[in-house]
């Protein structure tokens, strides 16, 4: 059986969708027909993937009887804005878009957060299908419902939560992706089996140093990442399921992002990627756990190593500690008055924990930096 044949399912209720895990693009004209058949497509991108991964997606939408049409946006950050979402609806009025329009979006978190805001306003709101292609979408942004763009003034404060009808992911397209995004998305992995899941752990304590061995050596990608995938995707679907606007549950998946928003943000968003932040906010996390005596020293060990064993960073930047203090506390702020952390309490658990021991975090942090 292909890992397409049994979809995982994101359950919310009318507005459920699947998550198509498969290895080519092979299956996606069937997956697509009932939900492109006799309408425009609009193919959100950027000319990078679009180069890469267009042509495929296109064929696959003419075969499920579907017009498609490109929507590109520049490649990167920066313009996950609202001057370009607002140049990606002009162009959607161009191609003929109406009511009845899918928008899809062909790749990274970037693509996806501006393809999922586009859908969601658009009209009021058209039909939505994510194909990610960088491990980070495949993993995290792809799923959930999260859209949104940047402010001057802040990441992601203008969006909406708009739920897919699918989502497709081939892995395959992790074939092309830069070495360091790879990387970078393996600490939203790493983070999966911490908090949720013990034989996902083992199966990265085995696995995560050959199949870097594989990215490095431009080999191709090893079955195992499939199963990896497939398994996270299952962990995210049922936390959103659970908790789909983020009241209660969902707050687990923030695993070492207390850390990573304020390392981000005092080094301005150049030193590191996104999981290269997390990555050290896990270890600083699994760190003052076990300092408050929720965890043992051997859990910090076994994490650090397979953080290592990804190729992703653990010791903290040499930063003020007062600043990153500063910085947990705006955090705080922006999310509503309560600097929470999720600790780990075991491998596959962790706590959410309100409020800080500020003595020890302190001692934690500095000692994190030796
Ligand atoms: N909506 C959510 O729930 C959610 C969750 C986490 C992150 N995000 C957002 O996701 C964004 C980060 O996403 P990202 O890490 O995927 O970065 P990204 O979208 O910028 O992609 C990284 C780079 O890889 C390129 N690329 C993508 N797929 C490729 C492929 N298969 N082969 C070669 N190159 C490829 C892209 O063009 C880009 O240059 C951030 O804006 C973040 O806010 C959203
Ligand atoms: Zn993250």
């Amino acid at each position: 059986m292909t890992a397409c044949e049994t979809p995982v399912q994101v359950n919310l209720g009318s507005r459920s969708y699947y998550i198509h895990v498969a290895a080519s693009f092979e299956e996606l004209p069937n997956v697509l027909a009932p939900l492109v058949e006799g309408r425009r497509c609009a193919v959100v991108s950027n000319p990078t993937v679009w180069g890469l991964y267009g042509g495929a997606v296109s064929e696959a939408i003419v075969a499920a009887g579907g017009t498609p049409v490109a929507v590109l946006m520049p490649d990167g950050e920066e313009y996950k804005t609202l001057s370009v979402f607002e140049r990606v609806m002009e162009d959607c009025v161009t191609a003929g878009l109406d009511r009845s329009s899918v928008i899809l979006g062909l790749g990274g978190g970037v693509v996806g957060d501006m393809a999922g805001f586009a859908a969601a306003s658009y009209m009021r709101g058209i039909g939505l299908v994510h194909l990610p292609t960088t491990l980070l979408a495949q993993v995290d942004s792809a799923i959930g419902g999260k859209t949104g763009v940047n402010l001057v003034s802040g990441k992601n404060l203008v969006g909406a939560f708009y739920q897919p009808r699918a989502v497709y992911i081939n892995w395959k397209t992790l074939a092309s992706l830069p070495e360091r995004e790879m990387r970078a998305g393996f600490a939203e992995v790493i983070k999966y089996g911490m908090i949720a899941d013990a034989a996902l752990w083992e199966l990265l304590e085995e696995t995560t140093a050959p199949v870097m061995a594989a990215i490095s050596a431009h080999a191709p990608l090893p079955e195992v990442v499939g199963e990896i995938i497939r398994r996270c995707c299952e962990i995210k679907a049922g936390v959103v399921a659970a908790d789909e606007c983020e009241s209660g549950v969902r707050a687990i998946l923030n695993y070492g992002h207390t850390f990573a928003h304020a390392i981000e943000t005092l080094t301005r968003y150049r030193t590191y990627v996104h999981g290269e932040a997390v990555a050290i906010g896990m270890h600083a996390a699994a760190t003052y756990a076990h300092a408050l005596g929720l965890c043992s020293a051997e859990l910090v060990a076994r994490q650090r190593a397979v953080i290592e064993a990804a190729g992703l960073p653990t010791r903290l930047p040499r930063v003020n500690v007062d600043e990153l203090m500063a910085a947990f506390a705006r955090d705080k702020k922006a999310r509503g008055g309560s600097l929470t952390f999720i600790l780990p309490e075991a491998i596959g658990r962790v706590k959410v924990v309100h409020g800080c021991d500020e003595s020890l975090l302190r001692s934690t942090l500095t000692a994190l930096q030796a």
